[in-house]
C-alpha cells in the first residue's frame, strides 16, 4: 500500500477532568483548550463512576441547537426526556442518537441512584444547510446494534461499515460518521480501513494501544487519551501484554465556521444571538 495512505498519530490529547450539568465529574476530550473541535466532531465527554455523588445531579433541562448529540452508554442507566414529549430510557449498550436541529430542550438524568454510570456524549456538528432541520431521534439498545467478531477482536458498529462488511444502524449521510467500539486481546494486531478523507481519532476506554506516528515510531495511547490520525485509509493498531478497549470515530469534515455559544453551535455569531433570544422567547 501506498504510505500516504497509512493513518499515523499526529497528536495525543489528554483528557481533562471538569464538571458539566448539575455537578456531574467528566473528563472532557473534545472541546477543551487543547482540542476545540476535530471537524465535525464538536465535544466529547467521557464519564465513568460508582460514586453517586459524581452524577446523580445529571444533566437538568438544557437546550440545543445547530448539531447532534450521541449518547453511547457501557455501564448504567439514563432516562432522557424533552420539551416535545419524547421520553426513554438509555439503558447498558444502547446508543441515542440526537439530532437537535432547530432546537430542543432536554434532560438527561441517572436512572439509577448507585452503582456504575459508564458512557460517552459525543456532538458532531450539522452542515448550515441543516442546521434548522427538525429534530430527530435514532435510538438503538444492545440487541440492535451489530458486533463483528473477528478470531482477536470484536468491533461493536453503531454506525458505518467495517471492511469486513457489518453495518451499523445510524444512519447519517451529511458526515458520513463511523462510530466503532472495538476490544482487541492482549498482544494482537487489527487493520482497519476508513474513508480517506475523513476526520479520525482513537480514544482508549481500557489497556493501551500502539500505533505508527508520523515519524515511524511506535507510540502508546493509554486510558483517557485521544489520538488525531492523519488523513488515509488503513490503520493498523495492536494491544500491548493486556486486552484493550476504545473508540474508533471518524466523520467528513465541513469545513464551515464554527460560533459556539454555549449549547448552540452556529456558522455565526449573530445565529447565536438568535438562538439565545429565540430560547428565551420559547420559540426554540
Ligand atoms: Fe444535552
Amino acid at each position: 500500500m501506498n504510505p500516504k495512505n497509512i493513518r499515523k498519530v499526529v497528536n495525543i490529547i489528554n483528557g481533562i477532568p471538569t464538571t458539566d450539568g448539575a455537578g456531574v465529574e467528566l473528563v472532557r476530550v473534545i472541546g477543551q483548550s487543547a482540542l476545540m473541535e476535530l471537524d465535525p466532531f464538536l465535544l466529547l465527554d467521557a464519564f465513568r463512576s460508582d460514586n453517586p455523588d459524581d452524577y446523580i445531579g445529571g444533566f437538568p433541562a438544557h437546550p440545543h441547537r445547530g448539531f447532534e448529540t450521541v449518547t453511547y452508554l457501557l455501564n448504567g442507566r439514563m432516562r432522557h426526556k424533552d420539551n416535545t414529549g419524547n421520553e426513554g430510557i438509555i439503558a447498558a449498550g444502547s446508543v441515542q442518537w440526537m439530532t437537535a436541529g432547530k432546537g430542543i430542550i432536554h434532560s438527561e438524568m441517572p436512572e439509577q441512584e448507585n452503582g456504575l454510570l459508564e458512557g460517552f456524549q459525543l456532538w458532531i456538528n450539522l452542515p448550515k444547510s441543516h442546521k434548522m432541520t427538525s429534530p430527530q431521534y435514532q435510538e438503538y439498545d444492545n440487541d440492535s446494534i451489530p458486533t463483528e467478531d473477528r478470531n482477536n477482536a470484536s468491533i461493536k458498529v453503531i454506525s458505518g461499515k467495517t471492511s469486513h462488511g457489518t453495518q451499523g444502524p445510524v444512519e447519517q449521510p451529511l458526515t458520513a460518521p463511523l462510530y466503532f467500539d472495538i476490544q482487541l486481546e492482549a498482544n494482537t494486531t487489527l487493520t482497519e480501513t476508513l474513508p480517506h478523507e475523513h476526520n479520525a481519532f482513537v480514544y482508549v476506554i481500557k489497556g493501551e494501544v500502539t500505533l505508527l506516528d508520523e515519524k515511524n515510531e511506535i507510540v502508546s495511547i493509554k486510558r483517557d487519551q485521544l489520538a488525531i490520525l492523519t488523513k488515509g485509509e488503513s490503520l493498523t493498531l495492536t494491544a500491548n501484554d493486556q486486552s484493550t478497549q476504545f473508540l474508533l470515530i471518524a466523520g467528513k469534515p465541513l469545513n464551515e465556521p464554527i460560533a459556539r455559544g454555549g449549547p448552540f453551535v452556529m456558522n455565526t455569531q449573530d445565529e447565536i444571538q438568535q438562538a439565545f433570544s429565540d430560547y428565551q422567547n420559547g420559540q426554540l
